[in-house]
């Protein structure tokens, strides 16, 4: 097909979409020079119509550990479709969920020894909030500030950022945040033995990959257990061994009486969620032959999901992906920390295993303040955008900023990243940086960005 023609129909996709679905989007994407078409998508890379090849450092928020489209996975489903196997009969043991629940409590461990799968993130937080309320009898949950549970309502009655809850009304009573890393705050919540549960995520991804102190969950599922409230963790970002193990709970020494897991959990291929939790939270939802399906949702079990999350499971273990999560996290942690140690806009690298973030700061130099000053005070996010754009258009990275904070830099590539990938992207984060301290053309960009966000 001729590069014109490849142009008018990609042209043609936006514009459906635009019309049918979510023009805004399709609007922002333009305005970041990111609506490309994908053609195909292999490990770490995906090629556009238009020739070009895009090497992936955010893994569709970690979904992608096992790189995409892995062979493995997608011959594993291409012969469950084939076997014409009962996909969603509802009213029968699905076969695939009891050994899927059998792998995934086996690696989890600890108290961890029922499940119960869902199609999402969300789903999955949706059903631990009823889980923890039935076990223990309270309405009460607790989860800390900046969190990303998901956007369904009661998830999103866990999340402080006010740029999700505007405009969706009261979301679910009792439920309180606090600041993530205060142990005082939580004992002083937890005291009154109101709360169901606490839910967190053992690192916080979208508030700025944050890492707690070492004894921060530790001492938390102490005073949990204390005050009877269950301890939670949402893995849907960090699980499936993003942070090196195959939940981050192992690397902090912690016992949840429940774990959500998500994302990564398919091989990016089907929509599945999974909630671990100990037998007693689970015979208190499903305590009577009245109740064996009290709690249920129609595409969860679903043989295709199944199938994809056992052999997503096959493919990390026996590529070993959680120790080269480990391995190359490390050696990404100490390159960039290295190419980047001069900026003084560069704050700060961390993270654990392959999910990392770069935090950035407000230049103290008066000649980069003032343009930094003027295009935040037009957007808050105008800066991280202008970097992922640059590192997407000029040097071929996908990345994006944290959700709820702006001034983080995600690094997540998929676990099967290769050290040339992970050179070129420490070699093009630095030049975009360099640019950005420069205040020409970096700054200019901005200002068309703006421009063009103001005009269309
Ligand atoms: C930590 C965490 N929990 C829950 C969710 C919600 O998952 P989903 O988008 O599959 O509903 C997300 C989504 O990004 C997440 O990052």
């Amino acid at each position: 097909m001729s590069t014109a023609v490849q142009a008018v129909e990609a042209e043609h996709v936006s514009a459906r979409y635009a019309q049918r679905v979510n023009p805004q989007w399709v609007r922002l994407l333009r305005l970041l020079e990111m609506d490309v078409r994908y053609e195909r998508c292999v490990g770490a890379e995906l090629f556009t119509s238009d020739g070009r090849r895009i090497v992936d450092f955010l893994s569709g928020y970690c979904v992608h550990n096992v790189g995409h489209n892995h062979p493995d996975v997608v011959e594993a489903l291409r012969r469950e479709l084939a076997r014409c196997g009962p996909a969603m009969i509802q009213t029968h043991v699905a076969d695939l969920a009891g050994e899927l629940a059998e792998r995934l409590c086996a690696r989890a461990g600890g108290r961890l020894s029922k499940a119960f799968f869902a199609s999402s993130g969300s789903e999955g937080v949706e059903a631990a909030i009823k889980f923890a309320r039935a076990h223990t009898r309270r309405n009460g949950i607790l989860a800390a500030e900046h969190a990303f549970h998901g956007l369904t309502c009661g998830a999103l009655s866990l999340m402080s950022d006010e740029f999700w809850r505007e405009g969706f009304g009261p979301l679910l009573p009792e439920t309180k945040t606090i600041p993530f890393g205060s142990l005082g705050s939580l004992e002083r919540e937890l005291k009154g033995k109101q709360f169901a549960a606490f839910i967190v995520e053992p690192i916080q991804s979208e508030a700025g990959v944050r890492v707690p102190d070492a004894d921060y969950l530790r001492n938390a599922e102490s005073l949990c257990r204390r005050y009877g409230t269950l301890f939670v963790l949402d893995e849907v970002q960090t699980g499936m061994y993003r942070t090196g193990t195959f939940l981050a709970a192992h690397q902090f020494g912690v016992e949840p009486d429940m774990v959500v897991l998500a994302k990564a959990l398919s091989g990016g291929l089907v929509p599945v969620g999974a909630v671990l939790m100990s037998d007693e939270v689970c015979d208190s939802v499903y305590s009577s032959l009245p109740r064996a399906f009290v709690h249920t949702s129609t595409f969860s079990e679903n043989s295709l999901a199944m199938r994809a999350g056992l052999a997503t499971l096959e493919v990390l273990e026996r590529e070993a992906l959680g120790q080269r999560a480990t391995d190359t996290g490390k050696y990404l942690h100490e390159q960039l920390t290295a190419a980047l140690r001069e900026f003084e806009m560069v704050k700060e690298v961390r993270g654990l295993g392959l999910l990392m973030g770069i935090e950035f700061q407000a230049p103290k130099q008066i000649r980069l303040r003032i343009p930094y000053e003027a295009f935040g005070a037009i957007h808050g996010g105008m800066f991280g955008q202008i970097l992922v754009m640059r590192l997407f258009r000029d040097f071929g990275f996908l990345t994006q900023v944290c959700g709820n904070n702006f001034m983080v830099l995600k690094v997540a590539p998929p676990l099967v990243v290769e050290q040339a990938q992970m050179d070129a992207f420490v070699a093009a984060v630095r030049s975009v940086v360099e640019l950005a301290n420069s205040p020409g053309a970096f700054w200019s960009e901005a200002l068309g960005l703006a421009r063009r966000a103001f005009r269309s």
